[in-house]
């Protein structure tokens, strides 16, 4: 037998796997996304995505403080209103559900770091992401409106932005408002690779926020394209995004690791409500292991090349982490 290159030499013990293996996670990268509501001591499951919960404000520092107790880095918030109308207005009303819990998140367990959700679409009657001109979203009056939202959540406490509306010019719209009200160092985190996906399902049941009619499919994109994203992404950071987010994760790595190799900003992968609720079915019924299951899909995330994973099993990911698992 003449072999002198064995792959196989690298994989004989556990203790060597660890030594050579190539993607090596930090759960200060990890974020999780939260829906906060109003009313009082709620702490509602949400049907479609079991073991997530939609907090009242009063109940939301408990859930917080499990995360900063996990080590987990930071967290995504989504307000879900009490009451929506045509033009999103509960967006970006200083009192709304969204500022009021970045305000007091930020008081009360200042550790995280916290990252406000910008769009419309939990936020309007129709549930569309933007101003509706008949049924179509009128982009440029949208761009005014996200602007004003982002503002309002940085000015609540919000540390970071990201805007999911894939309007065009949503990031020059975006880092005008914000810097004109002397936020110059509040970074943006760009939904710049968004598809119109399925995966969101469970979500828009979450936030109640699935469109009245129609789809979102003449803003957010083909999931057949691929270039199309690198375009996206490319006019996101030339119009100032700090990080650009692909989403969904598990079925879009392919778009993460080509984004990654052609620009220098740190990319970020969101796995959605749908890849949640596909793997807690899954595993409930008994038929995926669920722990090594979402062990894989968040490192196999990192090795496609994201920084920044987004995930509603971001605590269980920080502390598989911790075992080094
Ligand atoms: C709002 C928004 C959505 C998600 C994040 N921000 C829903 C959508 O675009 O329909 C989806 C997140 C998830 O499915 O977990 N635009
Ligand atoms: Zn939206």
């Amino acid at each position: 037998m003449d072999m002198t290159i064995r792959p196989r030499r690298l994989r004989t013990s556990a203790k060597l796997r660890k030594m050579v293996r190539e993607t090596r996670m930090d759960k200060s990268s990890l974020v999780y996304p939260m829906f906060v509501m109003d009313g009082e001591n709620k702490k509602e499951e949400i049907p479609t995505m079991p073991g997530q919960f939609r907090y009242t404000l009063d109940r939301m520092p408990e859930a917080l403080n499990e995360l900063a107790d996990a080590g987990v880095g930071s967290v995504m918030l989504f307000g879900i209103p009490e009451h929506k109308d045509e033009v999103g207005s509960g967006a970006y009303a200083c009192d709304g559900i969204i500022q009021r819990a970045l305000e007091k998140a930020k008081k009360e367990v200042p550790d995280l770091y916290y990252i406000g959700d910008v769009c419309m679409c939990e936020y309007t009657s129709h549930g569309h992401c933007g101003i509706l001109k008949g049924e179509y979203v009128d982009n440029d009056l949208t761009l005014e409106k996200l602007a004003q939202i982002a503002v309002s959540q940085v000015q609540a406490g919000a540390d970071m932005v990201a805007p999911s509306d894939m309007m065009d010019g949503h990031i020059r719209a975006i880092r005008e408002g914000l810097d004109k009200n002397g936020f110059v160092t509040t970074p943006i985190m760009s939904y710049a690779v968004k598809y119109a996906s399925a995966f969101y399902g469970p979500f828009r049941d979450a936030a109640g926020s699935a469109p009245a009619f129609g789809d979102r499919k003449s803003y957010q994109m083909d999931y057949h394209n691929r270039r199309e994203g690198i375009k996206e992404a490319m006019l996101d950071i030339d119009e100032g995004a700090d990080i650009i987010m692909v989403k969904p994760a598990m079925s879009y790595l392919d778009m993460v690791r080509e984004i990654k190799d052609l620009t220098d900003v740190p990319m970020a992968a969101y796995s959605v409500s749908g890849e949640y609720a596909m793997v807690k079915a899954a595993a409930k019924l008994g038929y995926v292991d669920e722990a090594a299951i979402l062990c894989e899909m968040a490192a196999c995330a990192y090795r496609a090349g994201v920084d920044i994973y987004m995930s509603y099993y971001a605590k269980e990911i920080a502390h598989f982490m911790d075992e080094g698992r």
